[in-house]
């Protein structure tokens, strides 16, 4: 058969695809949602044991946290997937199960987990005392300029909430995930954040700046979607 036209063809129908991608309704895509979050679901019977079933993930004390995912955005939760599965963001816990999707796996899972309500994190308690909660509220606020500390909120925007694909929520994340993300930054472990934006931030911090941010971040509320 003569291949010209078949690809031809087929280049046609690509372009008919993306066309009816353009103008499809709210509601068709909201079936495509639907139907990512069951098959997602269905994927996520093996990282709920870590987690959690709603998504809540863990803090453990002494040990690794489990990161909250749920509420986080899809493509930011695809890209740490990537990552863990091609080693830019090196863990030796998620790297097997990184291992075990597919791309459209993993979108299938981020859209599960990013469907997920925020869990309730009113009642968290931290290891800071109010001067150290102070001095965090004062980082993620404002940051330290005198230190070329950028404010948290100047990229993950008003209250931590996140911002767009590239900048994760980080309100009411876990304390002991959050210190544990800035230290391997400092070490090189995680390196697959675009232009280094967070190493070159936390390689400016202490180790009192890491615990009071990371408390105080763990103690306020994950409020907003995009
Ligand atoms: C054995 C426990 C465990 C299981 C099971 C597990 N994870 Fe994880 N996951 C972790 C840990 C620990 C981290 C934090 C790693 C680090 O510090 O970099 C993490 C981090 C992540 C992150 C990065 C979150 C962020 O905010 O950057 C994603 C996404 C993720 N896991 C998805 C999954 C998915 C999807 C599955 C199932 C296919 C899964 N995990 C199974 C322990 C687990
Ligand atoms: C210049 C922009 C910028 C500033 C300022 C910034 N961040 Fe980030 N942050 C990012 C980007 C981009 C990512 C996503 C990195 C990736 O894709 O792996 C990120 C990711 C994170 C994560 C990982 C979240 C997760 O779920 O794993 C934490 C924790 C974090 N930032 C904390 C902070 C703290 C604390 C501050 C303030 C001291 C801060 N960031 C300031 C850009 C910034």
């Amino acid at each position: 058969m003569n291949k010209k036209p078949f690809s031809c063809m087929s280049g046609l129908m690509g372009a008919a695809a993306l066309v009816l991608t353009a103008v499809m309704s709210p509601a068709a895509l909201a079936q495509d949602d639907a139907a990512a979050i069951e098959r997602g679901k269905n994927a996520a019977m093996v990282c709920i044991a870590c987690h959690q079933a709603n998504g809540g993930g863990m803090s453990i004390p002494g040990g690794e946290s489990w990161p909250r995912l749920a509420g986080q955005d899809r493509d930011y939760l695809v890209a740490q997937l990537k990552a863990f599965k091609d080693g830019t963001r090196d863990n030796i816990s998620m790297k097997p199960f990184s291992m075990m999707l597919n791309d459209d796996q993993m979108m299938d899972v981020a859209i599960y987990f990013e469907s997920l309500p925020f869990p309730d994190t009113t009642n968290v308690t931290v290891n800071a005392d109010e001067a150290l909660l102070e001095h965090g509220q004062k980082l993620v606020e404002h940051g330290d300029w005198d230190r070329y500390i950028v404010s948290c909120q100047s990229c993950h925007g008003p209250g931590s909430q996140g911002v767009g694909h590239f900048f994760p929520n980080i309100a009411g994340q876990h304390e002991g995930y959050i210190a544990a993300q800035l230290k391997h930054w400092q070490d090189g472990s995680r390196k697959n954040d675009p232009q280094d934006l967070m190493g070159s931030i936390a390689r400016r911090m202490n180790d009192r700046d890491i615990q009071a941010v990371s408390a105080w971040l763990a103690k306020q509320e994950a409020t907003s979607k995009e």
